[in-house]
């Protein structure tokens, strides 16, 4: 008989299938139908900080009336929340398995107040999608980590549910990161969120949107941190994302370590079919390779488990080509 169940950030999932937050889970009754795909948990789409405040600040723009302009600031924060708040009520109504919701945020002072409020409309977790590109030229030492730290903390003292941390691949020292988020109490994290990508229209000269969707080729980035983290940092859970397009991307972030897997492109590109494809061919590699249980493969070739953990680390082509011209 053969467990797929895990555990992942204190929450019990029938597999470690996860749909990520994206426009796919913006809505209860399509949640329903990726549950009854099989997922094995699903996180919500992301309320965005950024959002809220700019839709507040473009309405209020010409205003005159600065105690109006900050009453109808709040009453829209208050109508985006409700409208969130919704979305987690009317999922848990029609789902059972576990629902993560997400907050984007960049400051540690204003989402605290929704994360308590988040936590009694039922969400099981919390994902916290911290945007976070640094460009200043004048680098202030520690000043992205502690930036982190001080979101994560301000929200664990507001709930009691989980505290995941999604992180975006551009940060200098990842394992310091997720050791000192591990330290203050993050109860998983993703690897990775993939950013907005831009491009450039040369005939109209203009920046325009980059694909949105990931390919294959996002895997290796993936892949390479699962190992990286979960061998240097036991005791936090990673939940891999970026790149994971069919059951066999799966199937190496496990050994990679992952203790989920998070897919999105794959199930705006294919349905969400792929998820129950993936889930039978997941227990028929592992009837095949005669594992009984996620646990008995995860994390067999992370960085803590291989003779060679430099295979990991390598960044550089060096022989790679040396027989071409
Ligand atoms: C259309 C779209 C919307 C997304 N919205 C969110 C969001 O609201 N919050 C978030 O944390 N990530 C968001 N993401 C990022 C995904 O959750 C995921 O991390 C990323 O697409 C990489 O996974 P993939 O390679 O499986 O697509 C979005 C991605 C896409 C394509």
């Amino acid at each position: 008989m053969i467990d797929i169940s895990t555990h992942y950030a204190g929450l019990n999932l029938k597999n470690p299938l996860i749909v990520s937050s994206s426009g796919l889970t913006n809505n209860a009754v399509r949640n329903k139908e990726l549950e009854k795909a099989g997922a094995g948990a699903i996180v919500l789409k992301s309320l965005f900080e950024e959002q809220i405040e700019m839709h507040s600040d473009s309405l209020m723009q010409d205003s005159d009336f600065p105690e109006a302009a900050d009453y109808i600031r709040g009453y829209i924060k208050a109508n985006q929340l409700n409208t969130y708040i919704e979305l987690i009520k009317k999922t848990k109504d029609l789902c059972t398995i576990p629902i993560i919701a997400s907050i984007n945020c960049y400051k540690a002072d204003v989402w605290t107040e929704f994360a308590h409020q988040i936590q009694e409309a039922g969400a099981d977790a919390i994902e916290l999608n911290v945007f976070s590109l640094e460009t200043d030229l004048v680098y202030e030492n520690d000043k992205l980590r502690n930036n982190y730290v001080s979101i994560l903390r301000k929200i664990k003292e507001t709930v009691s549910i989980p505290v995941i941390v999604k992180l975006g691949k551009y940060v200098d020292n990842l394992p310091a990161l997720v050791h000192a988020l591990k330290h203050n109490g993050a109860d998983g994290v993703v690897l990775f969120n993939r950013f907005y990508q831009p491009d450039i229209d040369i005939n109209t000269m203009q920046i325009v949107s980059g694909n949105v969707f990931s390919n294959h080729a996002d895997l290796g980035d993936t892949l390479r941190w699962a190992a990286i983290i979960s061998g240097k940092v036991p005791g936090i859970d990673v939940s891999s994302s970026t790149g994971v397009h069919d059951w066999e991307d799966v199937v190496k972030c496990l050994l990679a370590g992952s203790t989920t897997v998070q897919m999105c492109s794959s199930v705006y590109n294919q349905g969400s079919e792929i998820i129950s494809q993936v889930i039978t061919c997941l227990e028929e590699w592992m009837q095949q390779t005669q594992y009984r249980s996620i646990d008995e493969f995860r994390g067999k070739l992370n960085y803590a488990n291989i003779p060679d953990p430099g295979m990991y680390e390598r960044a550089q082509f060096m022989k790679y080509f040396s027989n071409r011209d």
